[in-house]
């Protein structure tokens, strides 16, 4: 039911318990709708509150699934120019980046409730220095971890060094033709990735991994992406087209036949970092009235007090019910739904 974050730092003063119980109590009985239900089930959830507080002090709690995925869009910056994507069109500035000791720091703290820590962007491996710095981090926190990328920048030395540290790497493809490849790339680099692509087969096994984007432009491609990774026994994933920010890619799926789908959104799960150390619980969070501005910054401020904050709890909980057509993006889904 709860996820509870083991704060090493000083004990927390009564006033901090006050206020705890308070930014609990308060929204938790303004929920209950029956005035006769009111006290009881005040009371009872006080006395919940009391056995989390004594069980392990000093704790943290806010309400989601136990088990969280640490997701970093390391930059916004990207060499490709794909016509399904706009996050490149907005690079942040050197001085607007989270320093990286900032974001080791953070993973850090929350490791202990990490499944996996991802990397994305933007493209991740123009700050390849920074990639390898936080795999290695990760493979000393014993957190598993994933990269997603165009694959431009991997080389040999890149490969063998992630493979030591046994994480995942994810190459985005949504097509194995050349023309149809630079033109979803939007830049001619096909006869440069593929070798890459199949250098990084070579010396990952089965630790690379392959995502298409599937839309109405790149449906039959996706096809052949599947069929190319069957031959070569490469795990492979396929992500609903969404709005990035550009009109020149259709989605197959009206938006209501996205929400349609009983599945629930699993982005609670999700501690999202953006470029500048902004933490969002999903990264289509301003859909949602209470979390349209960021929960806080890594940047000056602890991860754990962010997440135990009142409006982190509250934006958990809008997160229950919301039914948008991005919960069908591969990181708002469980784990176990991905990869065949
Ligand atoms: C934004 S990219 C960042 C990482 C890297 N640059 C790459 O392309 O792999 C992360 C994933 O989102 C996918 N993607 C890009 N635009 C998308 C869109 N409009 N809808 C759904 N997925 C998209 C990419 O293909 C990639 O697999
Ligand atoms: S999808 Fe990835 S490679 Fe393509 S423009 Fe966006 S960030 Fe760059
Ligand atoms: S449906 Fe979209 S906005 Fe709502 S919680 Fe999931 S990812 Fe966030």
């Amino acid at each position: 039911m709860s996820l509870i974050y083991k704060l090493k730092t000083a004990q927390p003063t009564f006033l901090h318990g006050v206020h705890d119980y308070l930014g609990e109590i308060q929204p938790f009985a303004e929920r209950v709708g029956n005035p006769l239900l009111k006290v009881p089930m005040v009371a009872l959830k006080s006395l919940e509150w009391a056995i989390y507080r004594w069980h392990k002090t000093p704790i943290r709690r806010f309400y989601g699934v136990k088990g969280n995925e640490l997701i970093y869009m390391i930059t916004n910056a990207c060499n490709d120019r794909c016509p399904k994507c706009a996050i490149w069109e907005r690079p942040e500035s050197r001085a607007e980046r989270l320093s990286l000791e900032r974001f080791l720091v953070c993973l850090r703290r929350l490791h202990q409730n990490l499944y996996q820590v991802t990397l994305t962007g933007g493209e991740p491996l123009l700050f390849k220095k920074d990639v390898l710095a936080i795999a290695e981090e990760a493979h000393r926190l014993d957190v598993p971890m994933v990269t997603i990328t165009n694959g431009r920048f991997i080389d040999q030395e890149f490969l063998e060094t992630y493979k030591n540290f046994g994480h995942i790497l994810v190459i985005s493809v949504d097509s194995v033709q050349r023309d149809k490849w630079n033109e979803f790339r939007g830049r001619k680099n096909f006869d440069i990735v593929m070798p890459k692509i199949l250098l990084a087969r070579e010396i990952l096994g089965d630790r690379l991994r392959i995502q298409s984007v599937l839309s109405v432009e790149s449906e039959a491609e996706v096809e052949k992406v599947i069929e190319w990774c069957r031959e070569r026994r490469i795990q492979h994933n396929t992500q609903m087209y969404q709005d990035f920010g550009t009109t020149f890619w259709r989605s197959t799926a009206t938006p209501q036949q996205m929400v349609e789908d009983p599945t629930p959104c699993a982005a609670r799960k999700n501690i999202c970092v953006y470029p500048n150390g902004d933490i969002v619980k999903c990264f289509d969070h301003r859909r949602i009235p209470v979390a349209k501005t960021p929960l806080g910054n890594i940047a000056d401020q602890d991860i754990i007090e962010i997440l135990s904050s009142k409006r982190s709890v509250e934006v958990s909980r809008a997160m229950k019910t919301c039914n948008l057509p991005c919960k069908s993006m591969s990181c708002n889904k469980p784990q176990v739904e991905l990869f065949k």
